[in-house]
Formats: structure tokens, C-alpha cells, sequence
């Protein structure tokens, strides 16, 4: 490497700046537009909420359902978005004093992941203010993002490639094309669809350049942190879901008895792993991607611990 050596030996790079460029947004002006949520619209489609699964429930009280879910939803990703974030900044290092097209595209990334998170901050308070009080997201962003970046950058890296694909098959496989839904809402996920197609494509660029450091060994640790990572995330599911459902059984209007409370919960559980875990674990890229640097037997560890989460 020469003193000068600044031009990125991968395209990819240079056309995530590009698109990156091209689309940026801005919260208030591009994607809220003054408007405000309206309680009598559903905010999360069926296909990621799993309507079906809460199919005994009154036309009304489905609609309540999809709302809670789509706070968390966006609840959901401001928290990820604190690790992933932190992650960038430090793999960025690594770029510093070398391909510093891959370090603008690092940058890029990390300021609209910081943006994001003040999005859905915002986006936490406009639903809470026309939905009944009392809902409750007690994560800790930090105390979580500490949690998750004491396991190995190739595991959270690996979580970080999962999550940023799931986000753009959601949107256009279920948000897109449901016409039923809030267009804020919508435009929320189209507006953060539009930056996550850069960052899916930089996960999968620093992934597949950090695995090429790493030893048997230290890969195969790896794959152990990326299980006990979806673990974690299944924990935080757990917590949501009955969070989640102990606010619609006291704010759905109605007595709900304790076995219709443990369906209620049973049902929100199913909706969050195949929102988090499901959805991403089948999505053929990240299937291509890490089936690229795991061995089978690696692979069929990972779908064991997967095949628990039902
Ligand atoms: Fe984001
Ligand atoms: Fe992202």
C-alpha cells in the first residue's frame, strides 16, 4: 500500500455514497409533512403482525393490536440501531488511515443510523399521543448495546446483515403493498427502506473483509456469540410480547380473562420472532451470505437454535 492508497479497491463503496447521496431525507420535511398518526388506522400490515394469529378478536380490537405492534415496531428499531451504530463507528477504524471511500460510506451509514433513531423517537411519541396511555417499552438502548458488543464483531455483524435485510423484505413485501394502511406509517418505512438498502450492502462488504481476518477457531466462536445473540434478541421478545399484551388486555375497553390473556400473549410472541428472527434467518441473501463463510455444520447449529424459537 502506497501513502496515498485512498481509492477503494471495491465499487461498492463508491455506489453506496452514491445512492446514499441520492436519497437522503429529512424527518419533518420529507417524512412527517405535519401530519399526525390517526387512531382509526392500522399502522403495522397483517403479514408482519400476523393478524391471523389474533383472528378471535373484534375488527376494532385487530386494528388496536397492529398499532401497539407498530410502536414497537419503531421502539424496536431505535434500539438496534444504538449497537448497530456503535459498531460502525468502530469498524470505521480500520479505515481511517487507508480506503477512505469506505470510510466516507462508513460515515454515511452512521449518520443516518442517528438519524433514525431520533425518527423513531419521534415517531414513539406521535402514536403515543393519540393511542390510551399506559403502553410501556422499558429496554435500555445502551444497556442493551453493551450487552450485544461484548460478543464478536463478526456475530454482530452477522445480527446486523439479518436485521438490515428483514427491514427492506418488511417493507416491500408487507408494508408496500398493503393499501389499508396509515400513509405515515408508510412513509416511515419507505423513507428508512431507502437508507437500509446501503447499509445491508456495507454490512455484507465489512462482514465478508472482517471474516477474512479471522481463524478457524475464532469463526466458530463466532457462530456460538451469533446463537447467543438471537437468544438475546428472543429474551427481548419475550419481555415485548407480554409487555405488549398486558396494554391491549387493560386498554382494549373490555374484561379479558386470564386464558385469553396467555392466547393474546402467545400470538404477539409468534408475531415478534417472525418480525426479528424469521423473517431475516429465511432471507435468501443473508442465507448466500453466510452460508458463503460458515461450514455446514455451522449452518445446521444456527438452524437448530432457531428451530427452538417456534
Ligand atoms: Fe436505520
Ligand atoms: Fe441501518
Amino acid at each position: 500500500m502506497t501513502a496515498i492508497a485512498t481509492v477503494s479497491d471495491n465499487p461498492r463503496y463508491a455506489r453506496s455514497i452514491e445512492s446514499s447521496k441520492r436519497v437522503r431525507w429529512d424527518i419533518e420535511k420529507d417524512v412527517i409533512r405535519g401530519r399526525r398518526f390517526d387512531s382509526a388506522q392500522k399502522f403495522l400490515p397483517d403479514g408482519l403482525s400476523l393478524a391471523g394469529e389474533f383472528a378471535f378478536l373484534s375488527p376494532d380490537e385487530k386494528r388496536f393490536v397492529s398499532q401497539i405492534q407498530g410502536r414497537t415496531y419503531a421502539n424496536i428499531f431505535g434500539l438496534v440501531e444504538r449497537f448497530i451504530n456503535a459498531k460502525v463507528l468502530e469498524l470505521s477504524h480500520d479505515h481511517w488511515f487507508g480506503d477512505q471511500v469506505a470510510l466516507e460510506a462508513l460515515v454515511r451509514f452512521s449518520d443516518e443510523e442517528l438519524k433514525h433513531q431520533a425518527l423513531f423517537r419521534r415517531i414513539d411519541a406521535m402514536i403515543g399521543d393519540v393511542l390510551p396511555p399506559g403502553y410501556r417499552f422499558d429496554l435500555d438502548a445502551n444497556a442493551v448495546a453493551h450487552a450485544v458488543l461484548g460478543k464478536s464483531t463478526w456475530a454482530v455483524l452477522a445480527l446486523t446483515l439479518d436485521i438490515e435485510l428483514f427491514t427492506q423484505s418488511h417493507y416491500s413485501q408487507s408494508i408496500a403493498p398493503d393499501p389499508e394502511l396509515s400513509e405515515l406509517f408508510k412513509d416511515v418505512f419507505l423513507y428508512h427502506w431507502k437508507e437500509e438498502s446501503q447499509h445491508a450492502i456495507l454490512d455484507e462488504l465489512e462482514l465478508v473483509r472482517h471474516d477474512a481476518g479471522l481463524t478457524a477457531e475464532q469463526r466458530d466462536r463466532a457462530v456460538d456469540d451469533f446463537i447467543e445473540l438471537v437468544g438475546a434478541v428472543d429474551g427481548i421478545l419475550q419481555a415485548q410480547a407480554k409487555a405488549d399484551a398486558d396494554y391491549f388486555a387493560a386498554k382494549c375497553g373490555r374484561a379479558v380473562g386470564e386464558a385469553e390473556a396467555q392466547v393474546i400473549e402467545a400470538a404477539f410472541l409468534r408475531a415478534y420472532r417472525w418480525q426479528y428472527i424469521h423473517s431475516g434467518a429465511q432471507h435468501p441473501q443473508f442465507g448466500k451470505v453466510l452460508s458463503g463463510l460458515i461450514t455446514e455444520s455451522q449452518g445446521r447449529r444456527i438452524q437448530a437454535a432457531l428451530a427452538t424459537l417456534q
